[in-house]
């Protein structure tokens, strides 16, 4: 039987309208507006799409939002004087720095300088080890709505083989970290692989829960995944152009050959990528609670 697919646009909707309803209680109740500050550095195309995306998805939920675009040959001081204006802000909860920087910048730098109450993509270390000891402020935005994912869709992932592939720090390892922890929603036995996993399909087809973070097209295929397998495609690969001149995506699971064996499976395009925004409005909520003793 084809498996079920699970859309991240239909669960993004939905967070969405719980989000809605709580911004306009924050604000009617305790005259707080979440403000949520983007800060892009240079003209990378799909970065200035995704920084679009944010924005309007601020403007669609009553977030406060502030957009900085910085021309590309920006010193790392001038950007790290404006992370520190914005450190300061009050209007000002949440601060993502659009990555990837340009190469003259230290990226970890930049990344360290964000105040960890203000880090609602979760990248400071600060923020790493609370995820990392059970006590996050932020769970990073797109580990966060894969986790979410699962669990919205019945997924149970106590007591199941979660396998993942890839071990960045923004995907692979803040996911393994999310469900290994004892708590609801995760409680998992979580296999990470990488490039050096000797006999990756091993793992793949052990895997109840098959979580796939390569950055390459059809990574896994078919032969490497067990029936009913659960499977997560967070892959985003631009192949080519549409007639209309659009991207054409796929993720990093072969999608066709896999539906057909695994149980539920994320589609690419509409799959972890709707998620990815609604758990940065998410944190952006929660910070401008945090800030104002509410949560
Ligand atoms: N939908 C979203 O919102 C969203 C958000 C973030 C990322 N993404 C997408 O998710 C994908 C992964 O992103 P990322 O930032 O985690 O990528 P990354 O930093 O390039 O990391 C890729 C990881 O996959 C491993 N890997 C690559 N090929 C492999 C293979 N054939 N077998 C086993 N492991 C392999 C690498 O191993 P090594 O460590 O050994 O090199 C590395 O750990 C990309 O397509 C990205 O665009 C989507």
């Amino acid at each position: 039987m084809p498996a079920q697919i699970i859309s991240g646009t239909e669960v993004a909707k939905q967070i969405r309208e719980e989000l809605k309803q709580e911004i306009d209680e924050l604000k009617e109740k305790h005259n707080l507006i979440p403000g949520l500050a983007t800060v892009l550095v240079g003209e990378d195309p799909a970065s200035q799409v995704y920084v679009g995306s944010k924005v309007k998805t601020c403007e669609a939920l009553g977030v406060h939002s502030e957009r900085y675009d910085l021309p590309a040959d920006t010193s790392q001081e001038k950007l790290l004087a404006l992370i520190d204006r914005l450190n300061k802000d009050p209007k000002i909860h949440g601060i993502l720095v659009q990555l990837p920087l340009p190469k003259h910048l230290n990226e970890t730098k930049v990344l360290y300088a964000v105040d960890p109450k203000k880090d609602v993509d979760g990248f400071h270390p600060v923020n790493v080890g609370k995820l990392m000891i059970g006590e996050p402020d932020y769970l990073p935005c797109t580990p966060h709505g894969i986790q979410q994912l699962l669990i919205r869709s019945g997924v149970k992932t106590e007591g199941a083989e979660v396998v993942i592939v890839g071990r960045s720090n923004i995907v692979g390892k803040p996911i393994a970290n999310i469900l290994l922890q004892k708590k609801e929603g995760a409680n998992a036995t979580v296999t990470v692989c990488h490039t050096g996993t000797r006999d990756l399909a091993f793992h793949t087809k052990r895997a109840d829960i098959l979580i796939v973070a390569a950055g390459k097209p059809k990574a896994v295929t078919a032969d490497m995944v067990n029936e009913g397998v659960v499977v997560i495609d967070v892959g985003v690969n631009r192949v080519g152009k549409s007639e209309s001149g659009k991207d054409i995506l796929v993720g990093d699971v072969d999608f066709d050959a896999v539906k057909e064996k695994a149980k539920a499976i994320t589609p690419v395009p509409g799959g972890v990528g709707p998620m990815t925004i609604t758990m940065l409005m998410l944190n952006t909520v929660r910070a401008a609670k945090l800030a104002a003793g509410l949560a």
